[in-house]
């Protein structure tokens, strides 16, 4: 049994979700974190969780949204995660993107301080969005040492992902690591199953051999079978131990 613990879903990408899911149970994968990130995939993450028994949410704004994210905004994200009829088990993806220029850095800093401080008031995880953003990204982490998540994607340095885990997060590892010319493999020999969290970021980011095509939850053993001859275990404590791992930092019940 296998949980992907960030993914996006919306009809947009994927025409028959009932097709989708039922395509991940085949597979082993048991439970998805579904990321809902702006306005719209908000509410749509909130519809699909009430539909399917096996969709978990988490909710926040992502940085590429800083510019047009407005107080309203977070008090209606704050109404959702404290309305408790909702399966909300962590707030994100959040976090800072420097990728496309610095211009709204500002903004991007505020909003993901208001977002941790949310965490930080419900006792949530986080799923933590850095991109050519790392020492930012860590400074504003140790604001809130109160506060643990998933460093979403992560595909930093050996050194950077041991300050994560020393600060209490776990790495989430995608199909970046079946990719010939990435290096993530020496992050995950050193770091250990112990603190992996599997996820694909579907419909992003599909793992060999399906890389550039539409990513699916249904490919997490893909990303588990390169991680586990990496770390030369089996496939079957990859997935159990993940799934552990998973369960440790997300409240699934
Ligand atoms: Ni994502």
């Amino acid at each position: 049994m296998f949980i992907d613990t960030h993914c996006h879903l919306s009809k947009e990408d994927y025409e028959d979700i009932d097709f989708i899911l039922k395509e991940n149970k085949e597979k082993g994968i048991s439970k998805i974190i579904i990321s809902g990130c702006d306005r719209a995939s908000i509410d749509e993450s909130i519809e699909l969780s009430k539909n399917y028994s096996d969709i978990y949410l988490t909710l926040g704004y992502h940085p590429s949204e800083a510019t047009i994210t407005t107080d309203s905004d977070l008090e209606k994200l704050e109404n959702l995660i404290s309305s408790n009829d909702l399966k909300i088990v962590g707030i994100g993806e959040i976090g800072l993107d420097y990728h496309y220029g610095k211009e709204d850095i500002d903004l991007q800093k505020n909003l993901f301080r208001k977002q941790m401080s949310l965490a930080s008031k419900y006792q949530l995880p986080v799923v933590i969005h850095s991109r050519d953003a790392t020492e930012d990204t860590i400074n504003i982490l140790r604001e809130f040492p109160e506060v643990s998540g998933d460093i979403h994607c992560f595909s930093g340095s050996i050194e950077t992902a041991r300050i994560y885990i020393e600060m209490g997060y776990k790495i989430g590892i995608g199909g970046v690591v079946t990719f010939k010319n990435s290096n993530l493999y020496k992050v995950v020999e050193e770091i250990g199953i112990n603190n992996i969290l599997l996820e694909t970021d579907s419909p992003y980011l599909a793992p060999v051999p399906f890389r550039g095509k539409i990513n699916s939850s249904k490919y997490i053993p893909f990303i588990a079978e390169r991680i586990s001859e990496i770390l030369n275990i089996s496939l079957d404590d990859v997935a159990s131990i993940t799934t552990e791992n998973a369960f440790d930092m997300f409240d699934l019940k």
